[in-house]
């Protein structure tokens, strides 16, 4: 792989890269340049440690971790740190699991960074939904079926099932679904969308810790992945994605893992 020199970033600046599904070869090339010219990288714990191999000894590594239910830096905190190195003159490097624009608070950095006058850059990266279609072997579109993909957060402020969620367009069984942060709330939010007219036969699939060697598939009818995702309460992090595209995607996974 052919990387440039650590100039391509200029000091005092902060780039905020995807770090995709955690498979260190769905990095972008321009990721892995930003991590070799960083003299600080702050990361979250979905970022794989692969991805860290590119970062310099000598630069400063920061967790900063927002896994839900654990304690971790506050947003204000993480905006702070990355400023106050880059003010120093150094290249800081932000590495978020998927894609930065996706459920990231992306926009509070840049508006952070902003006041401050920092320069910043997003370097973009494989958003989890787009990885877990590829490791199902599946299309989150398809002619006639799904002509529409909607992600959504299935996870408020508090860790609730958000009460603002727009259920008619999240029960149209012509989309596909991606839930983000849904385990904890899907059960309520499958029932929701039963009430509004979708199918409990939907099609759905549940994707843990994708992009590690410990990645799980559950995949099943609506109603019965919110039954078995309540009494699993799987520890990964866990997409959950519906929609009729998805029908038969339990075949396709590639370790056959799914059921
Ligand atoms: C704060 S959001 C970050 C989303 C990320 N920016 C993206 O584009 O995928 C965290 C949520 O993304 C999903 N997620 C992130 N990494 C994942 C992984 N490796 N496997 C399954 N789901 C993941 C889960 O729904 C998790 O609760």
């Amino acid at each position: 792989m052919t990387v440039t020199a650590p100039d391509s970033m200029p000091r005092g600046s902060i780039a905020l890269i995807g770090g995709g599904p955690g498979d260190v070869d769905l990095l972008t090339l321009r990721a892995v340049e930003r991590l070799r010219a960083a003299d600080v990288v702050l990361y979250d714990d979905l970022a794989g440690d692969e991805i860290l191999s590119f970062v310099r000894p000598d630069a400063e590594l920061i967790a900063v971790g927002k896994r839900a239910g654990r304690p971790s830096p506050r947003q204000d905190e993480v905006s702070r740190l990355m400023i106050d190195h880059a003010l120093l003159g150094k290249r800081v490097v932000r590495v978020k699991s998927g894609d930065p624009s996706i459920f990231a608070r992306t926009d509070e950095e840049i508006s952070a960074a902003r006041r401050a006058g920092v320069p910043i850059e997003i370097v973009p990266g494989i958003t989890t939904a787009t990885a877990a279609a590829a490791y199902l072997c599946t299309s989150l579109t398809k002619r006639l079926v799904a002509r529409r993909v909607q992600m959504v957060t299935g996870h408020d402020v508090d860790g609730r099932l958000p009460t603002d969620l727009d259920l008619a367009a999240l029960a149209d069984p012509g989309a596909t679904t991606c839930v983000f942060m849904g385990k904890a709330t899907f059960a309520e939010l499958a029932e929701k969308l039963i009430a509004r007219g979708l199918s409990g036969e939907t099609p759905t699939v549940v994707v843990e810790s994708l992009g590690s060697p410990s990645t799980q598939v559950m995949a099943g009818s609506l109603t019965e992945i919110a039954t078995r995702l309540a009494a699993a309460k799987p520890v990964g992090p866990c997409l959950i994605l519906y929609g009729a595209a998805l029908a038969g995607t339990e075949l396709r996974t590639p370790s056959g893992a799914g059921e």
